[in-house]
């Protein structure tokens, strides 16, 4: 492993029987208060991306809020959100999907991205990949290219790397549990 990827890695946290039994939680808060793991998470992504003409940063609430933010400023891109139900004011496109422990909807403004806009897809986790494969179909609807979908932590038996791949989405990870 690189060394970046070993850091990044021994700075999650791993939280067992939280939210439900048997779920192992990976806790990216040991990452967020170390500021040499976070400067190392978004630097290692935006030499990833810096030369890619990514025009906005699709960021997926709330975890995804914070790496999606860091990552879009230090790359001088815009921030695109994709929230929970409820929370955006304008007028949304929504989409339903399938968790490890529950399901839930995504939205994003009608009019927030353009068939000219490069979008890259930030999340903190990927688990069975129902958030980002919904993530992915709500940018595609309104046009844009989905360049690929980043995270700082995947974990492999949930199967969303090969989910995301039969939907041709392409994702990079920083380290797996
Ligand atoms: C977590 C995580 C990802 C998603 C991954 O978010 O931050 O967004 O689950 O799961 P999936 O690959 O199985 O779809 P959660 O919905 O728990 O919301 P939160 O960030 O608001 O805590
Ligand atoms: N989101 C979905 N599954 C998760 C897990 N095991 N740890 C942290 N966040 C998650």
């Amino acid at each position: 492993m690189e060394s970046a990827t070993v850091d990044i890695r021994n700075s999650i946290g791993s939280i067992p029987d939280y939210p439900k039994p048997g779920i192992i939680f990976r806790d990216i808060t040991p990452l967020l208060q170390n500021p040499d793991a976070f400067r190392l998470t978004i630097n290692t992504l935006k030499q990833r991306y810096a030369e890619q003409g990514i025009t906005q940063i699709a960021a997926v609430e709330a975890r995804g809020f914070i790496f999606g933010s860091a990552l879009a400023y230090a790359m001088g891109c815009g921030v695109t959100l994709l929230r929970k139900p409820g929370k955006l004011p304008g007028k949304v496109t929504r989409q339903n999907y399938e968790l490890e422990y529950g399901s839930d909807e995504l939205q994003m403004h009608e009019n927030a991205l353009t068939e000219n806009d490069r979008v890259l897809i930030v999340d903190d986790l990927l688990a069975t990949g129902g958030t980002v494969i919904a993530a992915s179909q709500l940018i595609k609807s309104s046009g844009a290219d989905v360049v690929e979908a980043a995270f700082v932590v995947s974990l492999p038996e949930l199967g969303g790397e090969d989910k995301l791949q039969q939907a041709g989405v392409a994702c990079y990870t920083l380290c797996q549990f």
